[in-house]
């Protein structure tokens, strides 16, 4: 599946976050690709609205990773300050990874940083920014994600 619309501001992209979100439940890995203020940390804190948080929801630049607790747990991750799956490691996130054992739903900002370590996707939203408040949203499901 594989799905691409334009959006013309953030209004319309709290529409496409609600009727997503009823998709989302545990356990799932959702990837966010996009570059910086293309919209990815935007689009996760209208998705935890949505998935039933009142939490603030900012960039987890610095703390790389962000927990709101909805209708289950949510990790907000943002892999921009990592530069390898070994550093992801080193501060234990392959645990949150392993679908056996992930008992909510990860949103990744900047996966591409972390190759390797992340096997079971199972959305990717890619958002690219064509001006201001316009952006192309491409939603891609499971084993097509991993190919694109
Ligand atoms: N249609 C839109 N969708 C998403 N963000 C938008 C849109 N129009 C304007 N913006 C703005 O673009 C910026 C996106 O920033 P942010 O979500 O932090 O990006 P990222 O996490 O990808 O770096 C925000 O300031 C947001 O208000
Ligand atoms: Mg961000």
């Amino acid at each position: 599946m594989k799905i691409q619309m334009d959006i013309y501001n953030i209004k319309q992209l709290d529409y496409f976050s609600r009727a997503f979100s009823k998709l989302v439940k545990p356990p799932m890995i959702i990837l966010l690709i996009g570059d910086l203020g293309s919209g990815k940390t935007t689009l996760v804190k209208s998705l935890v609205k949505y998935l039933g948080s009142d939490a603030d929801v900012t960039s987890p630049t610095f703390t790389l990773l962000n927990e709101y607790e909805g209708k289950f747990p949510i990790y907000h991750f943002d892999m921009y300050r990592l530069s390898s799956m070994e550093e992801a490691v080193a501060v234990g996130f392959d645990e949150y990874f392993d679908k056996s054992k992930l008992d909510g739903v990860c949103f990744v900002e900047w996966p591409e940083n972390v190759k390797g370590l992340i096997s079971a996707v199972d959305y990717v939203i890619k958002i690219d920014k064509l001006d201001d408040n316009t952006r192309k949203i491409t939603l891609t499901e499971g084993k097509d994600a991993s190919r694109s």
